[in-house]
């Protein structure tokens, strides 16, 4: 089954060499060690940490602890920006939605992104929406003809419409913006930093990140709240009611941006396994072993070190989950995903309940991991999808059922 799913991953050029499933992949509960996650709310210096010391002192420590073992530090330098409005529409989508592509140069106009934005015309201005990127150039998301090519295919037209499902959103209510995981940072295991967003970040002589410096996906959470950032321009939009939604390996890239960009009014994690929403502690499905040949660009150099040796991280994903907090969260997964581990991660979301606890925020602490279609909708939501790795119309429509709940105006 993985195996067929990765093949399959590689023909649509999603994947970068997850040619077969591993030999030691375990995907029995039984072979699931003992372990104990480590608590959130004792600090470093072994103190339990209350509400304040949380938002003082402890929520930055336990960033850096991600930073520093598994994403990298993203730079904090902020690059100047001009943002060009390349083409718009006010009736796009048979007159539901005011469509808009916008280009974002970066530092003296050495780096492009483009923006493609799509803003629901039957709701009073400004709007709430979502922000995620897409796997393989802007032109997929929809049917739309008008959507730039840039480098994509005309065959790639609207491929893959059913991960977005942007009229539902439009009708919803809610505007999508969207870029193409590339402009970023390109997606292929020969990444070697040198074509993406990192060199603008270089130090004099510097050719690729040291080893607690952002990877791939660090430039991708980066990318992400630069949408942010563009968003907040737009008078038509009201950037404090964003979501930030990613699939699969784009999903441990919007935890990620959640986790260090606060200004997210809520995070979407869609089936992101190992690195993204699983725990990494119960050594189920993926595992970091798995990831260093193909993908371990994906992170900082300095996460290897803990291949097979996940009881040592400081951290495990709930802490990731807690760093949102007390915003809206919401995990999902699907019941054939046993690649991504839906039960770590329904695990990891409930254990950030004591960090949502201080906040006073009601979690996942009391529940049991829910049956496949039964969504739980609290501060944390979760549900388990019937089916394989993909994001789904029903996907969607939970995602759209919780934003109603929490991106609303009042
Ligand atoms: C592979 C990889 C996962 C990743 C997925 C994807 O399956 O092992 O970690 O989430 O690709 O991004 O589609």
């Amino acid at each position: 089954m993985i195996w067929m799913r990765c093949l399959l991953l590689c023909l649509m050029s999603e994947c970068v060499a997850f040619a077969k499933e591993p030999a030691d992949t375990n995907y029995d509960e039984v072979n699931v060690p003992a372990y104990e996650l480590p608590n959130a709310l004792i600090d470093n210096a072994g103190n339990a940490v209350d509400v304040d010391a949380w938002l003082s002192t402890r929520r930055a420590e336990v960033q850096q602890l991600f930073e520093d073992a598994i994403y990298g530090k993203t730079p904090r330098r902020k690059l100047s920006v001009r943002y060009e409005l390349i083409e718009s529409n006010p009736t796009a989508l048979g007159g539901r939605a005011t469509r808009k592509q916008v280009a974002a140069f970066f530092g003296r106009d050495e780096y492009r992104i483009d923006i493609l934005l799509y803003i629901p015309n039957q709701v009073a201005n400004p709007v709430a929406g979502f922000v995620g990127l897409n796997f393989g150039g802007n032109h997929t998301v929809c049917s739309d003809p008008e959507i730039l090519l840039l480098n994509g295919q005309e065959k790639d037209r609207n491929a893959k419409s059913s991960r977005w499902q942007v009229e539902l959103l439009i009708d919803r209510g809610f505007a999508i913006a969207t870029v193409h995981r590339d402009q970023i940072d390109p997606d292929n295991y020969r990444n070697d930093f040198s074509d993406g967003i990192h060199p603008l970040f270089y130090l004099e002589g510097q050719t690729k990140p040291r080893t607690t410096e952002w990877g791939a996906i660090g430039a991708w959470a980066w990318g992400l709240s630069r949408v942010l950032d563009y968003l907040e321009t737009d008078d038509q939009i009201d950037a404090s009611r964003i979501a930030v939604i990613g699939h699969s390996r784009l999903g441990k890239a919007a935890l990620w941006a959640g986790a260090q960009d606060t200004r997210f009014a809520m995070v979407v994690s869609n089936d992101s396994g190992c690195g993204g929403a699983a725990l990494y502690r119960r050594c189920y499905g993926e595992r970091i072993h798995h990831m260093i040949k193909p993908v371990g660009y994906w992170f900082c150099a300095n996460h290897q070190q803990y291949q097979l040796k996940e009881q040592e991280l400081p951290v495990d994903q709930h802490m990731l989950m807690s760093l949102v907090a007390p915003r809206p969260l919401y995990v999902a997964s699907a019941t054939a995903d046993r690649w991504a581990d839906p039960k770590g991660e329904f695990l990891a979301a409930k254990n950030a309940a004591s960090v949502y606890g201080l906040f006073e925020k009601p979690s996942l602490g009391e529940h049991k991991m829910p049956r496949a279609n039964h969504p739980i909708h609290t501060t944390v939501g979760y549900h388990l999808r019937e089916g394989e790795h993909d994001v789904t119309e029903y996907d969607w429509r939970q995602y759209l059922n919780f934003a109603d709940k929490f991106l609303r105006s009042e």
